[in-house]
């Protein structure tokens, strides 16, 4: 939601039309989770100063409501794939780790330790995202092609990581408590 809400007047003015969402989810006892409520929302068509235009759905099983529902899981489930490819497995993952990659190789000996602890997780990291730059995140690659965010999803990603990106916030337990 707080990742999407900046972007969705400029990504609404193009062929795509979509929400922010929020998500309600109850932990049954089976392990699986059932969503109990999805908040759209919409920027405020006078000015971000009025706050968003927010509705919330509950599940329903039977005439419009039903489709309704079927409706707002959709678009819920389409910005956890937008975040999840752009926010946490492009940014969180193969991004953020680029400047650790670096610094490992230059300050490192191959004989140290923590050179030795991390290489393994490293070894191809700057390949594949040499490899995802030319077809992947380029502009009008796959990445734009395929998530919502489109031509704005770089632009968006560099925000996030700008913004909500802290190194001490990275491990746990500070990383669940957040
Ligand atoms: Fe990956």
């Amino acid at each position: 939601h707080d990742a999407f809400m900046p972007y969705l007047r400029r990504i609404n003015t193009t062929a795509t039309k979509t929400y922010a969402s929020r998500t309600f989810l109850f932990l049954k006892k089976d392990g699986t989770l059932k969503p109990l409520a999805i908040e759209l929302s919409l920027p405020h068509p006078d000015g971000d100063q009025y706050g968003a235009v927010s509705k919330a759905y509950t599940p329903a099983e039977e005439g419009a409501e039903s489709t309704i529902w079927q409706l707002a899981k959709a678009y819920a489930a389409v910005n956890d794939s937008g975040y999840h490819q752009l926010i946490s497995h492009w940014l969180n993952t193969h991004a953020v780790i680029e400047p650790f990659v670096i610094a490992t190789n230059r300050q490192l000996s191959a004989l140290h330790p923590i050179y030795k602890l991390l290489q393994p997780h490293f070894r191809d990291t700057m390949n594949i995202n040499a490899f995802g730059r030319q077809a992947l995140i380029n502009a009008e690659g796959i990445l734009e092609m395929t998530v919502f965010p489109a031509k704005f999803a770089m632009e968006m990603s560099s925000v996030v990581y700008k913004h909500n990106w802290v190194l001490t916030e990275q491990g746990l337990p500070a990383d669940l408590i957040k």
